[in-house]
């Protein structure tokens, strides 16, 4: 579990987040969405110890305040919403630093198996900066997998913390992430992401918390939370959100049109 408490970040004199409370299960996936600038990047820096914050963080009955960096990183691994590298890593040495951060047994027979996971199985001596956007993202995916390889370790979850994690994927390769990351909760793990596509947040999301200018303004399952009214008020646009039967899964927007 997952429960952090009156959270509340500010950069510089400028406050982020405002009281926010925020809750995820192992087992689940928790989408976290809302507008550019609301707050989601700082939040999940704020609740996986990136940054500085007031409130308090719990993640599998302790706080993470105080806890050794080694410590967290074996228990969570975190995949930021931008990963510059300066120097040229092959896409094999960028995902064994996965597992020199994790106590993956620093097994690297784990590099093949997650490049294989994330469809680039064939990638481990080309370049990192050689390869397109959608692919680099996947490498990352494929180091912080390796990172906490299995859900579970000595009885205790372990959590994939995932800032917009298909932003640049094609929609093959969106299904294929969102699916990885849908067995790592199914396998006991705990999922939290960062989205901005609604129609894959309400198909592969147990829940979800919507942020708008640094407050939540709902968290609960995806229909009760992906709805004309919260979507209209957090987006600043006019959305109808569509059932569609037999999968109960979305279609938006529908009539979209910015609000006057
Ligand atoms: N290091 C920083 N210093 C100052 N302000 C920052 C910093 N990082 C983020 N901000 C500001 O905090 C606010 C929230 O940023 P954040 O990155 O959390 O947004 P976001 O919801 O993740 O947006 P996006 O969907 O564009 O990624 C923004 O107004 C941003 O300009
Ligand atoms: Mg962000």
């Amino acid at each position: 579990m997952l429960n952090a408490k009156n959270i509340s970040v500010h950069y510089g004199r400028q406050r982020i987040l405002f009281d926010v409370g925020f809750r995820a299960e192992a087992g689940a996936l928790t989408a976290i969405v809302g507008p550019n600038g609301s707050g989601k990047s700082t939040l999940l820096k704020a609740i996986t110890g990136e940054i500085t914050y007031d409130g308090a963080v719990n993640l599998n009955g302790r706080d993470i305040n105080g806890r050794k960096p080694w410590e967290l990183a074996a228990m969570r691994a975190v995949l930021p919403q931008a990963t510059p590298l300066a120097f040229p890593f092959t896409v094999a040495e960028v995902v064994r630093l996965g597992l020199t951060s994790g106590v993956s047994a620093a097994d690297d027979g784990l590099v093949p198996q997650a490049l294989q996971r994330v469809g680039l199985a064939s990638y481990g001596t080309r370049f990192y900066q050689e390869l397109s956007g959608g692919e680099q993202q996947r490498v990352q995916l494929a180091r912080v997998l390796a990172q906490v390889w299995e859900p579970i370790a000595h009885c205790v979850p372990r959590w994939l913390f995932l800032d917009e994690p298909v932003s640049s994927l094609d929609i093959g390769h969106q299904l294929l992430v969102m699916q990885i990351a849908r067995d790592f909760a199914d396998a006991g793990g705990g999922v939290v992401a960062v989205m901005h596509d609604l129609n894959l947040t309400a198909m592969f999301s147990d829940q979800v918390a919507l942020i708008s200018d640094g407050v939540i303004i709902a968290q609960d399952a995806p229909e009760h939370v992906l709805t004309d009214d919260h979507l209209s008020h957090a987006y600043r646009c006019h959305l109808r959100v569509n059932a569609i039967p037999p999968a109960g899964t979305y279609l938006l927007p529908h009539l979209a049109q910015l609000a006057s």
